[in-house]
């Protein structure tokens, strides 16, 4: 496996479309940095070299079917449009572009496996062991770089909450008992972007790895987010305060378990 090559493939594909798109070069440093985090993780939980490589180019193509999504439904929104990762995997394995990015195909599946199943609800029965393994991997690497855009980062067109400030909106009490009770929260019930923001801060109860959750430590990236929110709302504001105590609880008990 040859990661700079793989990376070159990847460049020479985002030429094809409009780099200069604020969209498409915020997709391409948010794919970077995934990239990055899954070697991280990788690391952290001392994978061979091999395995380490594998992750950081399945980060590399998780998104990939991102461009053509944008280029045909002119939104990133799955919702809206398809899947962003079953159009990846038909980018990928439809004509073999595959074989660009790794000349191996051994670990096809693995990188398959993974791209479906990186951005749905829940990780789908019966995958192999390094299919999951990897599945984890990415799952953990892509929801590490939300919490730094959303804790570092003007909130751009293309992310859910749009550009508004949210600080004057309230939160809805179900979300705050729900968080409390160590529950994901499901988008369906989402009445207000605060309820957005809150559904993301309990993306900590779904990380696989205590490794990712060290890094959201490391990072301070719940109290950063809180911090950003700047809610306005008494009772939103009382909610935040103890939505960062109880997951910096959670998040202290996780990391020391074995
Ligand atoms: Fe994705």
């Amino acid at each position: 496996m040859n990661l700079i090559k793989a990376r070159k493939v990847f460049n020479d594909y985002v030429s094809n479309y409009n780099i200069n798109d604020s969209k498409i070069k915020l997709k391409i440093i948010h794919i970077n940095r995934v990239a990055n985090n899954s070697r991280k993780i990788a690391q952290m939980l001392k994978l061979p070299k091999e395995q380490q490589d594998l992750a950081e180019l399945i980060g590399l193509l998780h998104d990939i079917g991102r461009f053509e999504q944008l280029r045909i439904y002119g939104t990133f929104s799955d919702k809206d449009s398809i899947s962003h990762a079953e159009k990846g995997i038909e980018v990928l394995f439809k004509n073999n572009l595959i074989r660009e990015f790794i000349d191996e195909s051994n670990y096809d599946s693995i990188i398959l496996k993974a791209i479906r199943n990186h951005s749905t609800l829940k990780i789908e029965d019966n995958l192999s062991k390094e299919e999951l393994l990897h599945t984890k991997i990415i799952r953990d690497a892509d929801k590490l770089d939300i919490y730094k855009v959303f804790s570092e980062e003007r909130i751009e067109d293309g992310v859910l909450i749009g550009t508004d400030d949210i600080s004057k909106e309230i939160l809805s009490p179900k979300f705050f008992e729900d968080f409390k009770k160590e529950k994901l929260l499901l988008y369906s019930d989402i009445k207000t972007d605060m309820d957005f923001m809150v559904a993301c801060l309990a993306y900590i109860y779904d990380f696989n790895f205590k490794e990712s959750l060290q890094i959201v430590k490391e990072e301070n990236y719940i109290n950063k987010i809180i911090k950003r929110i700047n809610a306005k709302d008494k009772y939103t504001r009382e909610k935040l305060d103890e939505i960062s105590i109880i997951a910096m609880d959670y998040i202290n008990k996780k990391i020391k378990a074995n």
